[in-house]
Parts: structure tokens; sequence; C-alpha cells
């Protein structure tokens, strides 16, 4: 990994989707945005219903989104531009790869991950982003007190997350905020329509982490 990618700002009329100039050189992710603030990042943000609405109620943080389906990271920048925001970017690409590579070590203040893929057969388990190897990668790049926000209707990768953040010991369990959780994504609201029940979980790293 060499030097940090040098990026341009965002203004509400450019496209607020990130070219990525190189997949080896990890972004300095403040010089997206106009004002340096802090930084929080959804994983596998859809069609941005959860984070272009975020970013609008909070102007004094900065927002990514992250990807990989084309389709749904261009309805964030048709939103997002749609409602002039300045403080929301949107990464089309994996979202391990991104954490791993391309986000500098302790940049993020939370980690939102809402409705990931469940790959439900016991086969394909091993495909799902939140796995034994996933909190060292949060841990990475989340600032001390940092805070990963997750969702989901799937009762055994609830569970999997449960374990696998509970294995880890520089996270303990937290409330999510009530008028995060009144948030819902676009998919949530698919599931609350069906009488879906889902299921909520935040871990925040330890001072000392
Ligand atoms: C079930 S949808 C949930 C979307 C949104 N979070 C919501 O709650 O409405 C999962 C999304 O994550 C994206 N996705 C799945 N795996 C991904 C990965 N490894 N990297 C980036 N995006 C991913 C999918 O393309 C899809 O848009």
């Amino acid at each position: 990994m060499g030097d940090s990618m040098h990026t341009k700002p965002a203004s509400a009329q450019s496209s607020l989707l990130v070219e990525l100039p190189s997949i080896i050189e990890r972004l300095d992710p403040q010089n997206l945005f106009p004002r340096p603030q802090p930084l929080e990042v959804e994983l596998g943000c859809g069609d941005a219903s959860f984070i272009a609405e975020y970013a609008r109620l909070q102007p004094e943080k900065n927002f990514i989104g992250v990807e990989r389906l084309l389709g749904r990271i261009a309805k964030l920048d048709r939103k997002g531009r749609r409602l002039g925001l300045t403080n929301l970017r949107g990464v089309r690409i994996e979202s391990s790869y991104f954490l791993e590579w391309l986000l500098p070590p302790r940049s993020v203040s939370a980690l939102h991950i809402y409705f990931p893929d469940p790959w439900p057969k016991k086969k394909h388990r091993r495909h799902r982003l939140i796995n034994e190897r996933f909190p060292a990668l949060a841990r990475k790049v989340l600032l001390p007190d940092g805070i990963i926000f997750l969702r989901t209707d799937d009762a055994d990768y609830f569970a999997q997350m449960r374990e696998v953040f509970g294995a880890d010991k520089s996270f303990h369990l937290v409330e999510t905020p009530k008028e995060l959780a009144e948030l819902t994504t676009d998919f949530e609201r698919d599931f609350n329509a069906q009488g879906i029940a889902t299921r909520h979980a935040a871990y925040q790293l330890k001072p000392a982490a």
C-alpha cells in the first residue's frame, strides 16, 4: 500500500460516486468532502434509502455508502444530489476489500451494516460478510470508541453476528440509539410490511482496544 490517493472534493452538482484512481492505494476519506468531519460508513447500502436520509439529518458528519451493484449505487448518487448533499459519497466495491485495503486505520467513527445477504444455505455461509474474520477488519478501521451497528432478519445470521462480536474482547454490546433504530432501510420496510421480525445489535470498541 502506498500513500493516500488524491481525490477531488464533491460539489452538489458533480457525481457523488468516487472514481478510485487505484484499488491498491488507500483513500484519504476527508479529501472526498468539503469539510473534515467524523466519518460513518454503510457497507452494502443498497439503494441508499438509509444513508441518504441519515446524511441529510446529520450534516455535521460525512458518510460513505459502499455497494457492489452499479444500479443500486447509482441510486445513492441520484438521491444524494437531489437532496443537495455534500456530506455523502458512494463507492462501488466489495465491502471487506474496502475495509481491509482502502480505508485508513482508525478513520471511521461508525460502521452500519443493514440486512447483509444472509446466505441461508449451510454450504453458502462462507460467503457471509460477517464471519469470524470480520471483527478484526472492523477494529482496524474504527476509531477508539467507534461503533458498529448491525441489523438482519435472519435468525441464524444474527446468532453468528452475536457470536463473532461476542468472542472479540475489544468490543462490548451497546444499545442502538432510538432515533437511529427508527430510521429504517428499504429492505427493512419490506420485511416490516410482511410482518417479518428484524433484529438489531451494536458493538462499541472498548477504550483500550
Ligand atoms: C439485502 S440488501 C440490503 C440493502 C440495504 N442495506 C437495505 O437494508 O435496504 C444487501 C445489499 O448488499 C450488497 N452487497 C452484498 N454483499 C456485498 C459485498 N460483499 N460488498 C458490497 N456490497 C454487497 C448487495 O448488492 C445488496 O445491495
